[in-house]
């Protein structure tokens, strides 16, 4: 057997490894009566993880760009959803759909911080800040702000991240370097959103500790989905290459976020980093409790500052 078979076939000690799918991590389960709001749920992992969700009678709230966006996926579905339009780089979108999600009425059982955008190849900036930072990790941030009261108190947060959180700069979060003016790179930027996503999760754990609330974050593996749509051709060439032995299905790809949102095995599992269903080890500095605290505290400020 090959060694990357013997890696696929291989399950933790959650029941679950890199071949488990979204359907399997939740087989056998009856969501009906949770609410489960889920970013991102027009394409790819957020998509899929919408759908098993609902498929086994979550309500689901899914978010997109726009609110047709978002209806258009989860009525494919065929259950009873909720659409809301989050576009998560302008904070009044933001500020608008946590008020019309708090509006529901519905206590959020889950929340799954999904949606984001990879590797821009030139520097993007918005309201004065590099577009990856300020669309997967303050987007998200802001989110959080506005929904907390609306949280069960059992709520699971999961923040995806990524294993790219590697590719952060040293310390994980240039502080002064948000705007991405003093230095831009591709891969750099996304690792640094994607470590702030890390950081982000570990910092809202600390806070639910001794509540019945938990905080984690994933790497769902390596997927082809829309992510890589501003990737070069040559970047696309060599990721379609590697894709034939190293990638995941998106219904695997899902399989992570879906676990950690409902399965009974990770309900008071709090402030860890998953891989393939199971416990993993980020980069040191993606679970250092200083720069965790100043991001959000930092977070908090600009957050503050949006009109
Ligand atoms: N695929 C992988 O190999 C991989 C690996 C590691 C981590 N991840 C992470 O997994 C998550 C899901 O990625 P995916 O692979 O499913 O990518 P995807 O297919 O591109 O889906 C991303 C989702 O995020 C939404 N989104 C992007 N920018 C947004 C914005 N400004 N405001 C609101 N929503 C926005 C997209 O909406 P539109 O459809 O309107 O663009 C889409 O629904 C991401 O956080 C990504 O970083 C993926």
């Amino acid at each position: 057997m090959s060694l990357m078979a013997m890696i696929k076939g291989r399950s933790g000690p959650s029941g679950f490894g890199y071949a488990s799918t979204a359907e399997d991590v939740t087989a056998g389960l009856d969501l009906a009566g949770k609410t489960i709001l889920v970013t991102g749920v027009t394409s790819g992992l957020g998509r899929e993880t919408a759908r098993v969700l609902a498929k086994r009678g979550a309500h689901v709230i899914g978010t997109g760009r726009s609110a047709d966006t978002a209806r258009e996926t989860l009525e494919s579905f065929g259950t009873h959803t909720t659409a809301v339009a989050c576009e998560l780089s302008e904070p009044a979108s933001v500020r608008q759909a946590a008020a019309e999600i708090g509006g529901t009425g519905r206590a959020l059982d889950a929340v799954i911080f999904n949606a984001g955008i990879m590797a821009l190849p030139k520097l993007q900036q918005k309201h004065g800040y590099e577009l990856q930072f300020l669309t997967n990790h303050m987007g998200h941030f802001m989110l959080m702000q506005g929904i907390m009261d609306v949280l069960a108190p059992d709520a699971r947060v999961v923040v995806v991240s990524s294993t790219a959180h590697t590719g952060a700069p040293r310390g994980g979060i240039q502080f002064d370097n948000l705007s991405g003016e003093r230095g831009y790179g591709a891969w750099r930027a996304y690792g640094q959103a994607k470590i702030a996503n890390l950081l982000f999760a570990k910092e809202l754990a600390r806070r639910f500790e001794g509540t019945g609330r938990t905080a984690n974050s994933l790497h769902p593996g390596v997927i082809i989905t829309n992510l890589g749509r501003h990737m070069n051709p040559v970047m696309k060439f060599g990721f379609g290459v590697a894709s034939v032995v190293m990638c995941k299905t998106v219904e695997q790809g899902a399989a992570t976020e879906c676990y950690l949102a409902v399965h009974p095995g990770a309900a008071r599992i709090n402030g860890e980093y998953f891989d393939d269903c199971n416990i993993s080890r980020p980069r040191a500095d993606g679970t250092d409790a200083d720069t965790a605290r100043r991001l959000w505290e930092v977070s908090e400020e600009i957050a503050a500052r949006f009109p």
